[in-house]
């Protein structure tokens, strides 16, 4: 089984030949993916990454997670964008909704770091973790990006204190294989460590070391994860366009954006996928978003946000469009009560499952905004499990190459991220910024 594509709500707002037009091209853009013959051809790394990640990996992967599951009450994630994003989605869209109350979990609560340069997050973040067993995973490609390097700092800090000589045994580091100052400080110490692929950037890494070993020690399949990605790229590499979900997509999103429709809302309708809409925000959003163009991507989660956001896509700006992640079967079950009294009126649906209810949410909504103008995607997710995440996050992935070589971008570099962190370091005084220090206090005086 796989997760399906529901064309239908969109196909009635774009014009065919703008379609047809972005289709011709889907099997080109493939190959350009496959035999990286594109743009931004040194980061084609995820492509093969299902297929080609080797056995023992997955095993050294998952003796860590072991080592950590049995000696630490907590795990630390530290890390930002690419390097953190993909962890959380999954590990959220798998966990028990109410996970620090649930009593049988063996597993360490995952909690992150780095993700932010906030005093009182880190601050109550050590509050937390003082007299607690805990490890850290740091995580970072380049191993100097400022934000996570300022969080290990204090952790490994608190984590000596505790542990002593023994603290190198509680940490895990993430990295390039040779270069950046976290490969420096992990040879040095002796950290256990894990290569990131020179080839995969952040925004595709979720299949290395940056996702698997967070999810591995949250307790999570990960062969299941890697199974579910290697038959989306098994599907998506050898079909045409006509069942390619992965190029329809793609060139149906490029068409809505040819039509003046900007602005994405990824939807949910399961509390669980919240986190993945963050993950495929940075996706699409850094990907795409370049040169003066791009689909900006939002999400909403459903039916919260209906009684918020709803007014706006049911009226506003006719700008955007809609693509709904669809999961056809709960994991639990629950039916709504009947009462003698009925003094609420809800006793027409009792016995119904709730999923019934969500499901009726969910068509009425698609319909309603249809009809005021919002395209609508949907996706059809079988189950909520490591499989069709894997299947669901290689799909998003490919789409987005396809995507972005669709529009006429690089979807694999990210200049516009350093324009803040220029700024930042002039003003900071970072050395070898001196010339930009002088600049920007002059600019600031004005
Ligand atoms: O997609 C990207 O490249 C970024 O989001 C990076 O993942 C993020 O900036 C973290 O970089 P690093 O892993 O080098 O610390």
């Amino acid at each position: 089984k796989k997760i399906k594509l529901d064309l239908k709500n969109v196909s009635p707002f774009v014009d065919e030949a703008t379609v047809e037009k972005y289709a011709e091209k889907a099997s080109d853009f493939r190959n350009d993916l496959l035999n990286g013959t594109g743009e931004g051809s040194d980061f084609l790394g995820w492509v093969e990454l299902p297929s080609n990640t080797p056995e023992e990996l997955v095993a050294e992967i998952e003796d860590v997670a072991t080592h950590f599951r049995n000696t630490v009450d907590v795990l630390v994630v530290v890390g930002i964008g690419g390097s953190y994003l993909g962890a959380k989605a999954v590990i959220d869209a798998l966990s028990h909704s109410f996970d620090m109350m649930t009593q049988e979990n063996e597993n360490p609560i995952i909690l992150y770091a780095g993700q932010n340069i906030n005093e009182d997050y880190l601050s109550e973040l050590k509050e937390v973790l003082r007299g607690v067993t805990f490890g850290i995973c740091v995580i970072s490609k380049s191993g100097t990006t400022t934000e996570p390097a300022i969080a290990f700092r204090v952790l490994k800090a608190l984590l000596e204190e505790q542990e002593g000589e023994d603290a190198s045994n509680y940490i895990v580091a993430i990295t390039d294989k040779e270069k950046g100052a976290l490969r420096t400080l992990a040879d040095q110490k002796g950290y256990k460590t894990f290569v990131i692929p020179d080839n995969v950037g952040g925004r595709y890494s979720v299949l290395t070391p940056v996702g698997l070993l967070p999810i591995a020690c949250a307790g999570f399949d990960i062969k299941a994860l890697i199974a579910g990605a290697k038959e989306m790229q098994k599907h998506l590499l050898l079909t045409s366009f006509e069942s390619n979900i992965a190029m329809q997509y793609a060139a149906f999103r490029n068409a809505l954006y040819d039509e003046g429709k900007k602005l994405e809302i990824l939807v949910n309708y399961h509390p669980k996928l919240a986190n993945i809409s963050e993950w495929w925000k940075q996706l699409y959003g850094e990907s795409e978003g370049k040169d003066g163009k791009g689909i900006f991507p939002a999400s909403v989660n459903f039916t919260t946000d209906l009684h918020s956001m709803g007014q706006y896509i049911q009226d506003g700006e006719r700008t955007l469009f809609e693509t709904v992640l669809s999961v056809a079967l709960p994991n639990q079950e629950i039916a709504i009560p009947e009462t003698e009294e009925d003094l609420d009126n809800l006793n027409y649906l009792a016995g119904k499952r709730l999923d019934d209810v969500n499901k009726s949410a969910e068509v009425a909504t698609t319909l309603a905004h249809v009809d005021g103008g919002v395209p609508n995607f949907r996706i059809i997710i079988p189950r909520l499990d490591a499989y069709y995440l894997g299947q669901l996050i290689y799909f998003f992935e490919f789409a987005c190459g396809l995507s972005g070589y669709m529009l006429g971008v690089n979807p694999f570099d990210q200049p516009g991220v350093e324009a803040y962190k220029k700024n930042m370091f002039a003003l900071l005084g970072k050395p070898g910024f001196e010339d930009e220090t002088e600049e920007i206090n002059k600019r600031i005086e004005e």
